[in-house]
């Protein structure tokens, strides 16, 4: 293993020793080793001769500038927040892989023709306030204000969580890079899915990120005693919550080529063994490379979900949470990094399309976008078993290292 990979396992580990649980590697948005991985990403920026900024929402920025008269900014980004009970690799790796291009560069003294900047991302996983992407959404400017007064679990708004470690809500925009100043976007992510291992394959381009809708339902019933309620007089909200479950599961079955779709979280009140439940909220996620069958199927849940309230008589809430399109990698991009992918010895490069969100999907909206794929064993993500070998990390760093030494050629 070269020096440069070592250190990119190193710092993999370091960062995945930085958790909110004990048991487990957890890093939520706005908590305090979500704040203490932040600190460590500005000293391995620093280390690499970046210059640091750090804006509102708790993006960290690393920048090399460019001398060139109205440089752009090329961006290298992944996420630094994780689900519950996470594996290392997943975000991590791309910040740090980025880290690792800059630290070169600038130790050879390149001349840039754009400004080139490594970020790390505060939230690309949204499990705190059920919204994914608050970070690359403040950099490319579309961060929705709306999204401030989100309350998490223990009703703390997203207001509260930024003003506590981060900045003012005020300054959140402050950390954009304006639509006409962008160059691109490039992410490396694990594929956290099986195609690389099927393919036995290192790594791989990405095509496009599917689409996806989040939504948040809430079941109201009535609270009553689980001894002493005939089961023909209950109002419960859990087993009507639990009846739309099975629902959600149904339509991702019925259509294995084209959905997926998942409630991955779900609070219970009062959550007492002796009662029957009165308030249920849960998560909805639904994915698709269709967007217009997305929808449909939303509709088509939607409908599910009001024949179940009315049938059980049970109050029903929807809130949308958040729609995104299917998101295309660019052309040009794409091909200096298939370009990239042969001068490292793979010939024929596969591009797989994306089942996971990424970072990327908010910066499309200025910017073109491009992103490879890292192997993952098994395909497994978001679970602690995760994990890329060191020989495909090497893989995904040399291409990288040569993708960004075309890019400065064509932009001479
Ligand atoms: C992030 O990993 C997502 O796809 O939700
Ligand atoms: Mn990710
Ligand atoms: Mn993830």
């Amino acid at each position: 293993m070269n020096n440069r990979v070592e250190r990119i396992i190193k710092r993999l580990e370091e960062l995945a020793a930085i958790s909110d649980d004990k048991e487990c590697l957890s890093r939520f948005f706005g908590t305090k080793a979500h704040n203490d991985a932040k600190d460590l990403l500005i000293a391995w920026m620093k280390e690499a001769g970046l210059e640091v900024f750090c804006d509102s929402i708790g993006n960290v920025r690393g920048i090399c500038k460019s001398n060139a008269q109205n440089a752009k900014h090329f961006v290298i980004g992944s996420h630094y927040d994780t689900v519950f009970n996470a594996g290392k690799f997943d975000g991590p790796l791309g910040i740090i892989i980025g880290i690792e291009i800059a630290h070169r560069l600038i130790a050879e003294n390149t001349v840039l023709p754009f400004h080139l900047n490594i970020v790390s991302f505060s939230d690309e996983e949204g499990s705190r306030f059920n919204t994914a992407y608050l970070g690359s959404s403040v950099l490319a400017g579309n961060f929705d204000e709306n999204w401030l007064s989100r309350k998490d679990d223990n009703n703390v708004t997203l207001t509260e969580a930024i003003e506590t470690y981060f900045g003012k809500v005020d300054t959140i925009f402050e950390g954009k890079i304006p639509e006409e100043e962008w160059l691109g976007y490039y992410e490396v992510h694990i594929e956290q899915g099986p195609v690389l291992c099927e393919e036995n394959l290192p790594i791989c381009l990405v095509s496009s990120i599917a689409s996806q809708i989040r939504a948040e339902l809430t079941w109201k019933g009535i609270s009553a005693h689980a001894g002493t309620s005939p089961m023909n007089l209950r109002y419960d909200a859990l087993c009507a919550a639990s009846e739309f479950i099975l629902e959600v599961e149904k339509i991702g079955k019925a259509h294995p080529d084209k959905l997926v779709a998942t409630v991955g979280k779900l609070n219970v009140l009062s959550n007492t063994s002796n009662v029957v439940p009165e308030l249920v909220c849960h998560s909805l996620d639904i994915r698709s490379a269709d967007a217009n069958f997305l929808v449909e199927v939303l509709e088509g849940l939607q409908s599910k979900a009001r024949e179940i309230s009315e049938k059980r008589n049970i109050g029903l809430n929807w809130k949308i949470m958040q729609t995104n399109p299917v998101v295309v990698c660019d052309n040009h991009l794409k091909k200096l990094l298939r370009k990239s992918i042969k001068k490292v010895g793979i010939n024929n490069p596969i591009e797989i399309p994306s089942g996971a969100g990424h970072d990327a999907v908010m910066i499309s909206k200025v910017a073109p976008i491009s992103m490879l794929f890292v192997r993952c064993k098994d395909g497994v993500s978001h679970n602690p078993e995760e994990h890329a070998s060191s020989e495909d990390i090497e893989v995904s760093l040399k291409v990288s290292d040569q993708f960004l030494d075309e890019l400065i050629k064509y932009n001479k």
